[in-house]
């Protein structure tokens, strides 16, 4: 995968300007999470070195023992291999290469990672209970000893190692750490059904969260916009089935998973050390099903199912049993279950309790509700049901957890974002940082952790150690709808707070050594720039700020059109089309389009790359031409603009893109022409837009005009002065 590759480049680049400053190795890097405990065993330290023997100990490497919800656990040898794949993106200049030995194969050697399992009673969660994460980690110059509880504890030992050497330039204090969790689920919850993400970038997200510790994934695979009275509303479910008795239900194929995709992005999760917990949604937020069958709506509300219609409960039955099979990776799914009708509590409870038992039955799997206290006096849901709570207005965590259900806390005064949501909304567009880090209590402040449910009584929150406190799971909402944001915006808005919510989540606030704000955000930038196996910043290795510049009658001798930046980015014609080795260009950067045409297109594509496609589109205005960018087939245009005409006398336009992580800026012949943005469905606000700079196709020649030419394409890394961009001749 080219990203990759190139994401490799960029670290050996970025190596030469982290070296300068000498870190201090008696104290440990500012890990996230902080580990439980660091005691440092000399001045020496670790260098990572041009060949390293990654070891795993023969007696342990095909052991899959694991006490997490995943049912495909990775066997230790599995997890090195996935440590030794980062390893090299990370550093690489070095090769690791692994295979099995024993304790005594470390005598004859050096710069090694051996990796061996034992039980450690000292490794147990908050509640005191056993956990196979847990991990000891022994560093000497010499080599590492990762010793664990069980293979995810390695893997986990594995981030730490890597984080270290990340955070001080390929050395790693000589120490011993000994660490786990507090709690076991440790989440992010996605709502992928009022917006599509290709599953390629759910992937990029499990590997991205997983440097920081993650444990599940939480995928909310149906939901609907809130109709407003149109029954045809934006409403999704997305998982495909062949089976033609669901047509009605998966209409947009494009917008599905297929069993290939879903059962590949389990494995690839469960690689790094994730479990993916399904949700379908129901008996609220159904406008999807409802819309295949009318009759099951409530006539009062058509996102709600009348649960007592004879075919309500056969009908969400047969689709669970038809998208069981697809869900062979974990122990807990999700059927959603909030804010129904309060006045039908007894039918709530009812059709909870039937899908519990059903999806038992089928799958031996044990289900989970968003937290709800129905006000029945007759009936309620099954003890054995986990809640995840998420508003004081809907249940009251502690009472549920006295009357001895178990809890996930998705606290929404914490934990909840929407993405886009403009200021004056209920929730922020990211987490609120001073209250995670100074907001536990109103009163006292404090660091935020899994226990601490209401903010302003602490005698509403249970102890530290209470049991049936499984975790917290952080969500991000789509409130907005399918074109408000794309995929990669997602991430700009969850990026900082996740790794914030994982580390409360690994480590109690009252911890010794808890991290804190300000060594957080000492060790993010970093951290963030260099989690393995992704790229959702979309950053490309460049020499200079200069990423990619090209004139089209500048041809190597290959036939090549030669990159004049230095990087060697050269890009192959075909068509009228320049193919560079490049994909998208994530912020912050500047792109130069210079072209010739004496008579504008009114359509038409200029650049385009597997994130975002960029070209000319018909004026909001109905007066000619204006600039547009595409994402996931969803057209932005620039608002109130026209494109000047040209003529055959005048036929140059210069075309110049600024791009950071809140906007997006054109300027036409050096002129401001505006911001691209979005008006918030159903509303007046309107709110700046994100693009990734499409860069791995570049039109030359417009087919569908006379004429029209590049003279000229540039991208840099960073903000350039508009004003100062030269051009080549
Ligand atoms: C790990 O290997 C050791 C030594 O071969 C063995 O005693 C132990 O049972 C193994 N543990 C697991 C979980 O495989
Ligand atoms: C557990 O922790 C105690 C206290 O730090 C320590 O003395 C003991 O050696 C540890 N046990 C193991 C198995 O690491
Ligand atoms: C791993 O840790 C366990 C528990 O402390 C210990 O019994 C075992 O000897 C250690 N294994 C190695 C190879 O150090
Ligand atoms: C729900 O369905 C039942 C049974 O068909 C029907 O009697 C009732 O009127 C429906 N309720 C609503 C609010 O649609
Ligand atoms: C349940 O019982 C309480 C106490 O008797 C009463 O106040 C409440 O109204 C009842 N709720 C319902 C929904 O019947
Ligand atoms: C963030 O949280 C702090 C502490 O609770 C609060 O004072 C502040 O108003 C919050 N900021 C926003 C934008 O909600
Ligand atoms: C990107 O541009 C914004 C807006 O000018 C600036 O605040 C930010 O620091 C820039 N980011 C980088 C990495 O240069
Ligand atoms: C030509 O115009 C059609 C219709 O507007 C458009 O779909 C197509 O993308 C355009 N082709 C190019 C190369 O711009
Ligand atoms: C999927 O197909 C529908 C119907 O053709 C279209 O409206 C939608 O934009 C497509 N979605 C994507 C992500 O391409
Ligand atoms: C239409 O756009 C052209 C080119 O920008 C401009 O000269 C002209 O004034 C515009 N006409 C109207 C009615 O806005
Ligand atoms: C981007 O927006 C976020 C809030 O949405 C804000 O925290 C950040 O400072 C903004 N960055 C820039 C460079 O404007
Ligand atoms: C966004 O999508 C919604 C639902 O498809 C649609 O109603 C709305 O007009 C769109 N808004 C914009 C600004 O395109």
């Amino acid at each position: 995968m080219i990203t990759l590759t190139l994401r490799s480049v960029l670290s050996l680049f970025a190596a030469k300007s982290v070296l300068d400053s000498a870190p201090d190795i008696s104290s440990p890097p500012n890990f996230v999470p902080a580990v439980h405990s660091f005691r440092a065993t000399g001045n020496n330290a670790f260098y990572v070195p041009s060949n390293l023997h990654v070891i795993v100990d023969t007696g342990n490497a095909s052991s899959t023992q694991d006490d997490g919800l995943t049912l495909i656990p990775p066997s230790l040898h599995d997890f090195a291999q996935t440590f030794a794949s980062d390893l090299q993106e990370l550093f690489p200049r070095t090769s690791a290469a692994v295979s099995l030995g024993s304790e005594t194969t470390l005598n004859r050697l050096s710069d090694y990672v051996f990796l061996t399992l034992g039980q450690n009673s000292n490794h147990t969660l908050a509640d005191g209970s056993s956990t196979t994460e847990g991990y000891e980690l022994q560093v000497t110059a010499r080599g590492v000893k990762v010793n664990a509880s069980g293979p995810k504890g390695a893997f986990w030992g594995t981030r730490t190692l890597l984080q270290g050497l990340v955070l001080t330039n390929g050395q790693f204090p000589a120490s011993v750490i000994n660490d786990q969790p507090d709690w076991r689920t440790r989440g992010l919850m996605l709502d992928v059904g009022r917006h599509w993400y290709p599953i390629d970038f759910l992937k990029e997200v499990c590997a991205y969260a997983s440097w920081f510790k993650m444990s599940e994934f939480h995928v909310h695979l149906s939901d609907n916009v809130n109709p407003r009275g149109h029954p045809d509303a934006y409403a999704r479910f997305r998982l495909w089935t062949d089976n033609p008795a669901f047509a009605g239900l998966v209409p947009f194929k494009n917008e599905t998973y297929s069993r290939t995709e879903f059962d590949d992005l389990q494995q690839t999760c469960a690689k790094r050390g994730i479990t993916i917990i399904p949700e379908i949604e129901s008996p609220g937020h159904a406008l999807v099903i409802t819309q295949w069958k009318p009759e099951l709506a409530l006539s009062t509300d058509i996102t709600l199912l009348n649960i007592t219609y004879p075919e309500t409960i056969p009908t969400v039955k047969s689709i669970w049993k038809g998208i069981i099979p697809p869900m062979v990776s974990q122990q807990y799914v999700s059927i959603g279950a909030d804010e129904y009708d309060s006045d039908l509590a007894d039918d709530y409870n009812l059709f909870v309790n039937t899908m519990s038992d059903f999806i038992a039955q089928e799958s031996s799997k044990t289900i989970r509700i968003w937290g709800t206290n129905e006000p029945s006096n007759k009936t309620s849901v099954d003890k054995n049901i986990i809640q995840q709570h998420w508003d004081f207005g809907q249940d009251d965590p502690f009472s549920l957890i006295r009357s001895g259900w178990e809890v996930i806390n998705s606290e929404d005064s914490f934990q909840y974002i929407v993405t886009k949501d403009p200021p004056t909304s209920a929730f922020p567009p990211q987490l609120n940082q001073t209250r995670l880090w100074d907001g536990a209590n109103v009163g006292t402040g404090g660091i935020w952790d899994p226990h601490v449910f209401d903010r302003g009584n602490a005698s509403n929150n249970p102890v530290l150690s209470d049991p049936r406190v499984a975790g917290a799971i952080m969500a991000v909402w789509n409130d907005h709808g399918p074109n408000a944001t794309t995929p990669l915006e997602a991430f700009y808005c969850f990026k900082e707070g996740l790794p914030v919510v994982l580390s409360a989540n690994w480590q109690a606030a009252s911890r010794p050594g808890h991290l804190t704000h300000e060594q957080f955000l000492a060790a993010y930038p970093k951290l963030e720039a260099n989690a393995p196996g992704q790229n959702l910043d979309r950053r490309i290795a460049s020499k200079s700020q200069l990423v990619a510049r090209y004139n089209p009658s500048s041809r190597a001798v290959s036939g090549a059109v030669k990159d004049t930046s230095g990087n060697g980015y050269d890009a192959q014609p075909r068509d009228g089309v320049l193919h560079t080795p490049l994909s998208s260009k994530g912020h912050n950067y500047t792109i130069l389009l210079s072209l010739r045409s004496p008579e504008l297109p009114v359509t038409g594509s200029l650049l385009s790359g597997p994130d975002t496609s960029f070209g000319l589109a018909a004026s909001s205005n109905g007066n000619g031409t204006t600039l547009a960018f595409t994402s996931y087939n969803i057209v932005y245009p620039l608002f109130n603009f026209s494109l000047p005409a040209t003529s055959s006398t005048s036929p140059e336009l210069e075309i110049i893109l600024l791009g950071t992580e809140n906007s997006t800026s054109a300027y036409v012949d050096r002129r401001y022409a505006g911001d691209f943005v979005i008006a918030l469905d159903g509303t007046t606000v309107f709110q700046p837009m994100a693009f990734v700079a499409p860069v791995q196709q570049i039109t030359v020649r417009n087919a569908n005009s006379t004429g029209m030419q590049l003279n000229e394409f540039a991208v840099w890394d960073g903000l350039q002065n508009v004003s100062e961009i030269s051009r080549m001749q």
